[in-house]
């Protein structure tokens, strides 16, 4: 059996950019019909940013936006008003993620939804929470990371590169994206109890600060006594006030950096910024008796500076060397399959070359090949994250700006000529641009 989780469930897509569309498009990718509304002739802001031809959507609009239908609607004339209240009134549910305050004056508040239609959930994506001083603010992925504490908190700790630091993963985008649509999904059980669709509210800045609870936890640690026996900078060096930045350390009580090795494999060189590798110390004896047997530093089993969880926290700048010279000499590979099979957490330091290059990762969701078809081929994305046992995604091509239009328009009981009004007064294609006026010339 392969059944789709969310077959049946319609959803109106206001969102652009990629917060909301990582929401919509994972609902698609998990059966949702999806109806995205562009504006003509403009279209997701997306389509045109940072393109590899002038004439074709970008990867970043394509990464987003598979399996979805485009409808082409200005809604802000009287005909697109009505379009998309039509669309409402049969929808499960409506996401949007305008500037503050542009759903309302379009006439399409969560007042005006749930009035339209009780049943249909509202989930919105803003910049920061309703009672934030910074509500009103436009948003994008930096704004969320430098005040939600993930940049003051990532980077290094010293030295001129000691600036806050974005992480190269969306937390503020993609990830509020998918802290959406677990509020959405919430929502959908909820209405089958009540019968009654909710306002989902999510803030890119509570999507953020919810991947950031151990360094809040850190905080609450340092104001009670002081220091972070985790940091690089303990016992040696000086705390202040607010969590620092940690460079590599692993974030809990376990002891872990990055460790430099020599170049391996098809794209690594001496000059590649990738040839480290990852190596976690647990707390627990066993632990650290597995990792010494496979390095063969058995003389710190019996050392008392380093045969303890604290010692180590004490001497890390020791550890930290003495594994560094171990690693030099071996690949980031190397390393891996030693300390692996002996128990030890253990990464190499992957680029995205090396993970997309990878034919592991084409397991159906990890990386997904999609066939555009036309100029672009098949492109590579990151597909649902998760398995289900009776549920295989596919993965379709994105929408051309307006490629569903007359299905939908069609769809809602409009006629040919009613659609051809559409088009003519600008509510479904761009106004014509006006003649030039040869007499003022
Ligand atoms: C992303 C963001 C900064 C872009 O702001 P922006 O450039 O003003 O673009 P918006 O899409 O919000 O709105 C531009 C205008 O287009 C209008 N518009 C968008 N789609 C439309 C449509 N289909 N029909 C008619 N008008 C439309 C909006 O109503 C708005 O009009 P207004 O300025 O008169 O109010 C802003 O939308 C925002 O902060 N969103 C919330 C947080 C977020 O999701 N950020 C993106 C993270 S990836």
């Amino acid at each position: 059996m392969n059944y789709a989780p969310l077959q049946g469930i319609k959803v109106v897509d206001f969102t652009e950019v990629q917060s909301g569309p990582s929401c919509t498009q994972l609902l698609a990718w998990l059966g949702a019909d999806v109806i995205k509304i562009e504006r003509p002739g403009v279209g997701d802001a997306t389509r045109k940013e940072l393109q590899f031809d002038p004439n074709e959507p970008s990867y970043y609009f394509l990464q987003l936006n598979s399996d979805k239908k485009s409808l082409a609607l200005d809604a802000k004339t009287p005909d697109g008003k009505e379009i998309l209240t039509k669309l409402i009134k049969e929808a499960d549910i409506f996401i949007e993620n305008l500037h503050p305050g542009a759903m309302d004056k379009l006439g399409f508040s969560w007042e005006a939804v749930h009035a339209l239609n009780p049943r249909c959930i509202y989930g919105t994506i803003k910049g920061f929470p309703v009672a934030s001083q910074y509500a009103n603010l436009k948003a994008y992925e930096p704004i969320a990371q430098v005040t939600a504490a993930a940049a003051s908190t990532t980077g290094w700790f010293d030295g001129e590169y000691n600036i806050p630091t974005q992480s190269g993963a969306a937390l503020g985008d993609s990830n509020t994206g998918m802290h959406l649509t677990i509020g959405i999904l919430a929502a959908l059980i909820q209405r089958q109890h009540t019968g009654e669709g909710v306002y989902v509210y999510q803030s890119m800045h509570n999507a953020c600060l919810n991947l950031c609870r151990i360094k809040t936890r850190d905080q609450l640690t340092l104001d009670k006594i002081g220091y972070l026996t985790q940091f690089p900078q303990y016992p040696n060096g000086k705390f202040g006030d607010c969590v620092p930045r940690s460079g590599n350390i692993e974030g809990g009580g376990v002891l872990g950096w990055t460790y430099k090795c020599k170049p391996a494999g098809q794209y690594d060189s001496e000059q590649d910024a990738n040839n480290y590798v990852y190596v976690i110390l647990q707390r627990g004896a066993k632990d650290f008796e597995a990792f010494c047997k496979a390095t063969g530093f058995t003389d710190w089993l019996t050392n008392p500076d380093f045969n303890t969880a604290d010692a180590r926290d004490r001497n890390k700048q020791a550890i930290y060397k003495r594994i560094g010279e171990w690693t030099a000499d071996k690949t980031k590979f190397e390393v891996t399959s030693i300390l692996g099979p002996a128990g030890v957490p253990v990464g190499p330091v992957l680029s995205t070359k090396e993970i997309m290059t990878d034919e592991h990762n084409y397991d159906g969701n990890t990386l997904v090949k999609i066939n555009q078809g036309g100029n672009i081929g098949e492109f590579v994305t990151v597909g649902v994250p998760f398995t289900f046992s009776n549920y295989q995604p596919t993965y379709g091509p994105c929408p051309s700006l307006g490629g569903n239009t007359e299905e939908i328009l069609s769809s809602l009981g409009y006629t040919a000529d009613q659609m051809a009004q559409f088009k003519a007064n600008g509510t479904t294609a761009p106004m014509p641009k006006p003649a030039a006026d040869s007499a003022s010339k």
